[in-house]
């Protein structure tokens, strides 16, 4: 339905499908990575759309990606929790996997908390938490790249009019940074910051891989969120991202390395996970 039409008129069609159907407008948006997306089970749920209803939204093939926005409210916050996400790797282009970050923000979002499973590229252990305060777009890829010529092609690729170079400088707010130590702190979590490097997947990396990305100067590797963050940031969004370590890069372990194992590892730290975003949400609906 939504194929033929220019990818601007998709994020309008999709803000007024979900317009019409939300009982409040979000101020934050949530991105649920693999394995922790019960933090969008919980109540109350005020609406629960998969993601297959709205124009443009990419449907999500993935084991521990159930595919809806849930809008719900938390610590006095109108959140709209995206529980899952596609991933390039699906075949999916990246102005479709960013889709709903552009709705999101034409919707009201303006502070987007995205999550992830990741691999370590340091000793941290399987399930550290990590506060992602850079990246490294490895994709290949960028979802703002334009289809064809800029002369009488306004929109890129992903409908969001993007004029000139978009700034990339200081992506994840500094201020959400040092608010998410504060409530990890206050929690009893312990949390570090890194370098996430974003790579197209889906295989997972050869420890000669896992070496260059350390070189490079990497913490961390996964397969989503940096196309998000490239996509809130053009669109003027605050950002958070939170990383779950759920293996070692690079590392064999024992044959069991894989999405169960990084979908296994990350359900068992969403119980953290939802501390800290609960706590984040409370100070951010109190700012
Ligand atoms: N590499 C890339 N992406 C990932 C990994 C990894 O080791 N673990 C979870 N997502």
């Amino acid at each position: 339905m939504t194929e033929s039409l220019p990818p601007h008129d998709v994020v309008t069609q999709a803000v007024e499908y979900l317009r019409a159907r939300l009982p409040a407008r979000p101020a934050v948006g949530i991105i649920l990575g693999s394995g922790l997306g019960s933090f969008a089970e919980r109540p109350p749920i005020l609406a629960a759309i998969p993601y297959a209803d709205i124009p443009g939204f990419p449907v999500c093939s993935v084991e521990g990606h159930a595919g809806r926005l849930v809008l719900t409210e938390r610590e006095g916050a109108c959140v709209a929790i995206l529980q899952g996400r596609a991933h390039r790797y699906e075949g999916v282009a990246l102005a479709t996997v960013t889709h709903p970050v552009a709705v999101l923000a034409a919707l009201g979002v303006r502070t987007l908390i995205v999550t992830c499973a990741a691999g370590s590229l340091d000793e941290a252990e399987a399930g550290t938490l990590m506060l992602i305060e850079d990246h490294l777009n490895l994709m290949g890829d960028n979802p703002l790249m334009r289809t064809g010529p800029a002369k009488g092609a306004p929109a890129g690729r992903s409908g969001i009019r993007v004029s000139g170079f978009v700034e990339m400088a200081q992506a994840y707010d500094p201020a959400l940074l040092e608010i998410a130590e504060q409530v990890a702190g206050a929690s009893g979590l312990s949390i570090r910051r890194g370098v996430l490097a974003a790579v197209a997947g889906p295989t997972y990396e050869t420890a000669a891989e896992a070496e260059m990305l350390r070189r490079l100067g990497a913490q961390a590797v996964s397969m989503s969120v940096v196309p998000e963050v490239i996509v809130a940031r053009a669109l003027k969004l605050r950002v958070l991202g939170l990383a779950l370590i759920t293996n070692r890069s690079g590392a064999a372990l024992d044959g069991r390395v894989g999405h169960p194992q990084v979908v296994a590892v990350a359900e068992s730290r969403a119980d953290s996970v939802a501390a800290l975003l609960d706590g984040l949400l409370r100070r951010l609906a109190s700012a």
